[in-house]
């Protein structure tokens, strides 16, 4: 890995522009010279090969220990590339700070220091990005697995979701998982170009001026990404470039002419002086003395006031040529060094916005063991008396606190069950009796029947009636879900009772446990505690917050369509009204968003069509949340209470998901 090279002892104090004209590094700043150093030529060990004499700009230079740093071809190419410079008796090497901008992280790590800006604070011993980020980039490649056993706000699987790692976290604390798992939800990420893919193909082209891959791209992320990367220019690298040669020769055929018609030029003026004068020696304003040749390096970069202005178009082609011939030679160099990848600074494909795959979170209960009998048979302890259990007893405890006060929700306001009283019932599943009052408005009810009778109600058309119902509270699992045979003996128990309905309060239930709504008479209902529920010790019980929610049965319907397809249109979804008892049907408002999986395999549901509901502007909210473009044609075929046609399924069933605001799910699965 490498980061941005400083010059903090202010090395680089010499600098040159395109032009090649010289200035001291300030005096350049403000016109982005690039600046370059006088760095050792010499080097310690020397042998026959690199021990030879230098002529360079009219002097000579000799190794004064060891030997010079590459061999006499070498040392040709670095003077065809203006790379040396004589100073005194000493040969240096003209080190440029872009020849390799970067260094090497090494073990002191002050750039991961977190400001107080940095990181968004989730937690109160959260680890900096940079540090686990760094850390992550040493040590493993994308497609690699990444454990850490101490989640706490979740970073290690936030950075390593960023670089298309695998991750695995786990923690003691509800607390941070809870965290962690609405960090990782919420997270956007950049789309980095996968090497393995056709755009990252073409990028990679791009970069190396090559023609793209032909290779058929598969996605796979171990192949890693397209990065970028530096040019890491060495001395070693342009003393061995032969084509500089073949550069400077193809210039030299048109400086070398230059060169001889300026030295004539700038000699007969020069002579012509002379003979005015009479005396060449004297020549006070020139630069020169008086010598018939100037060589190349002699010639000035800019055209000296004292020579005759006739020679002035020829000075300025001189130049043009050996700036040419300079920059031909750069471009070389820069071509053939070699170069370091930036594994953190992958290319990104800006116009996709990326989110966490999908994860699960799961748990273990540290209170349920198995227990084995004399001939290591199971026994099921569910049923024994759960003296020793106190924290699950306290598990049900809280849960029945929460629900006393928060009541229990559904999607419209009006329709909440509210409890008047909330006591422990002693039975097997059901443990608790909830009693709530249902409103009915008489007064309409016999108004409509009334029908040209007593006109007793005009004065008072709605009177309100209550009357109590008993519900019994079921409560599931502190980890795990709930499943249809729980459900189906909780209402037995319920029913035998006497009570009027079931309400179920579960973390999860299973799939199968979906279809399930009645037992007899008796409605189940099924709600959904929030898993804030899971830290309910630390919060405070002011029933605020939607901590127990029904979402009652999609309401579908299987549509026909052309050529023995099918479409799936969801009306709505069948809301419980305390009020009634009744179960009623409701719009589709209540709905966020709808899936199918056209080809059910009864295990894992597979979203095969997603269809987005809401109402307003909904790409609205989704280009806030994703920063990003929505294209409205492609939006509009998502925003639809009716599916597209497809084929029956071979399995012949299909599952529709349905979620709403609030993600709260049920499925039901159809045979077709
Ligand atoms: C310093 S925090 C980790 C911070 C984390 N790197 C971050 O960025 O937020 C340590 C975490 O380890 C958890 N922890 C402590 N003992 C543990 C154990 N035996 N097993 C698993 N997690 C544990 C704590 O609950 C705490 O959340």
């Amino acid at each position: 890995m490498y980061k941005a090279k400083e010059d903090e002892s202010g090395q680089y104090r010499w600098a040159q522009d395109e032009a090649m004209r010289m200035k001291n590094y300030e005096e350049g700043l403000s016109r982005n010279f690039r600046r370059f150093r006088y760095d050792q030529f010499t080097s310690q060990t020397g042998g026959a090969s690199t021990t030879f004499e230098i002529k360079h700009h009219g002097k000579r230079f000799f190794p004064s220990k060891g030997g010079w740093k590459t061999n006499t071809s070498g040392a040709f190419r670095l003077v065809k590339a203006d790379r040396l410079y004589g100073v005194g008796k000493t040969l240096s090497y003209k080190r440029f700070f872009d020849d390799f901008a970067s260094v090497a992280v090494d073990s002191l790590w002050t750039d991961t220091r977190i400001s107080g800006f940095s990181d968004p604070k989730f937690y109160v011993v959260q680890t900096g990005v940079s540090v686990i980020q760094r850390c992550i980039l040493m040590a493993t490649d994308p497609g690699d697995l990444v454990l850490d056993p101490t989640c706490g706000s979740g970073t290690t699987a936030y950075v390593a979701e960023q670089w298309g790692r695998r991750w695995i976290t786990i923690d003691t604390s509800r607390v941070a998982l809870a965290l962690a798992r609405a960090r990782i939800m919420g997270a956007r990420y950049s789309y980095y170009l996968l090497a393995d893919s056709r755009d990252g193909q073409e990028k990679e082209a791009e970069i190396t001026r090559t023609v793209p891959s032909s290779q058929p791209s598969r996605g796979d992320i171990r192949q890693g990404f397209v990065y970028e990367r530096v040019p890491h220019i060495t001395l070693k690298s342009i003393a061995n470039n032969s084509e500089i040669d073949v550069i400077w020769e193809k210039f030299q055929e048109k400086l070398e002419p230059l060169r001889l018609r300026l030295n004539s030029e700038v000699g007969r003026v020069k002579g012509e002086m002379k003979d005015k004068e009479g005396q060449s020696t004297k020549f006070p304003s020139s630069p020169f003395p008086l010598q018939t040749s100037l060589a190349e390096w002699e010639i000035p970069r800019e055209f000296p006031s004292n020579w005759p202005i006739e020679a002035k178009p020829l000075h300025e082609q001189f130049w043009s040529e050996r700036v040419a011939r300079q920059k031909a030679i750069d471009a070389s160099i820069g071509a053939k060094a070699e170069f370091e990848y930036l594994y953190d600074k992958p290319y990104e494909d800006r116009k996709k916005v990326r989110v966490a795959g999908p994860f699960t979170v799961e748990s273990l209960s540290p209170h349920r063991v198995l227990a084995v009998g004399a001939d290591d048979e199971l026994l099921d302890t569910t049923m024994e008396p759960k003296g020793s259990y106190g924290e699950e007893r306290d598990f049900t405890a809280m849960i029945l606190e929460n629900l006393k006060t928060a009541g229990v929700q559904q999607a419209h306001k009006e329709d909440k069950i509210t409890f008047t009283s909330l006591t422990p019932w002693p039975g097997d599943l059901v443990c608790a009796e909830g009693r709530y009052e249902e409103k009915s408005e008489v007064g309409r009810v016999k108004s409509e029947k009334k029908e040209g009778g007593s006109a007793d109600f005009h004065s008072s058309p709605f009177t309100l009636q209550t009357s109590e119902k008993r519900a019994a509270i079921f409560v599931g699992p502190e980890f795990g879900t709930v499943s249809r045979p729980d459900l189906v003996q909780a209402a037995r128990e319920a029913g035998d009772a006497g009570f009027d309905v079931l309400i179920a309060c579960a973390f999860n239930y299973d799939a199968h446990s979906s279809e399930f709504d009645k037992l007899g008479r008796i409605p189940v209902l099924k709600a959904r505690m929030n898993a804030d529920l899971h830290m309910a010790d630390d919060l405070k019980n002011t029933g605020k917050g939607n901590l127990f929610v029904i979402f009652g049965e999609p309401d579908i319907d299987i549509i026909k369509a052309a050529d023995d397809q099918i479409q799936v249109k969801v009306n709505g979804v069948d809301v419980f009204d305390p009020n009634s008892g009744e179960v009623r049907s409701d719009s589709a408002e209540g709905i966020a968003c709808w899936f199918i999986d056209t080809d059910y395999n009864e295990e894992s549901f597979f979203v095969r069509h997603a269809y987005f509901l809401g109402s307003g502007d909904p790409y609205k909210a989704l280009k806030t949340t994703l920063k990003a473009e929505i294209n409205e044609e492609a939006w509009a075929t998502l925003n639809s209470d009716t599916s597209r046609p497809f084929d029956k399924p071979e399995t012949g069933r299909i599952a529709v998901k349905v979620i709403n605001h609030l993600g709260d799910e049920v499925m039901k699965v159809f045979r077709v």
